[in-house]
């Protein structure tokens, strides 16, 4: 099977989690696009859909789905979204679209996160995946030199603004180990907007497709 079947597989049984007169969070990225399409098709009476960006308001938009701003929202019974990895505690790296930072105010948002990826995401830990760092672009230098510091190698993201109107910078080489301690570190450097570790906010449910079928998982209750 290949990827986009499994994302397909994980988008789908995501649907399960949507009940008429709810107010949805929807994530960036293939596998919240596959998602998108199959609310399309489920036509659920929603309240609404709450975007992490501007591109999946726009999908969203595009078939019909009515979208609310968070900020006329309260708090959201359940967010889907993908992931660039996912850690056997639910802690997830994020952000390869560059919408980390939204992303992380909408899962923050939500009561509920469900992430949804196909398999090859799923690792023993985090770090192999470029870390994405979304800073203020008077700051790109300075915070470079700052990850540096921490044990990061820094990469500007070419070509790329984020809907905030930022860039971002892809950091391989951070220890992750302690993905709460590194999330929080990063965030203090003057000029980071967020990063993609998602360890504070973490999924609560994982839902996988793999070629063996659907792994889903749960988080045990806090
Ligand atoms: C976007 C994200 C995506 O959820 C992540 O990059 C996974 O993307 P895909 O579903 O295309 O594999 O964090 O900022």
């Amino acid at each position: 099977m290949d990827t986009s079947a499994l994302k397909q597989m994980a988008a789908e049984a995501a649907i399960a989690y949507i009940r008429p007169g709810m107010v949805v969070g929807v994530g960036t990225g293939s596998t919240s696009n596959l998602f998108i399409d199959a609310l399309g098709k489920a036509k659920i009476a929603v309240e609404g859909y709450v975007p992490s960006s501007l591109g999946t308001a726009e999908r969203l938009r595009s078939l019909g789905l009515p979208v609310l701003d968070l900020n006329s929202t309260g708090d959201i019974p359940v967010y889907i979204d993908g992931a660039d990895e996912i850690d056997p505690h639910f802690r997830l790296i994020k952000g390869g679209g560059g919408a980390l930072t939204r992303e992380k105010i909408v899962a923050s948002a939500a009561r509920q996160f469900i992430c949804i990826a196909d398999s090859s995401k799923d690792k023993p830990r985090l770090g192999v995946f470029p870390l994405p760092v979304e800073v203020l672009p008077f700051a790109r230098s300075f915070v470079a030199r700052q990850l540096v510091r921490l044990g990061g190698s820094p990469v500007l993201r070419e070509n790329f603004q984020t809907d905030n109107g930022n860039v971002i910078l892809d950091v391989t080489g951070l220890d992750l180990g302690d993905p709460v301690k590194m999330e929080a570190l990063i965030n203090t450097v003057p000029g980071v907007i967020d990063n993609g570790i998602f360890a504070h906010r973490k999924a609560d449910v994982v839902l996988l497709g793999s070629p063996q079928g659907l792994i889903s998982r749960s988080a045990p209750l806090a």
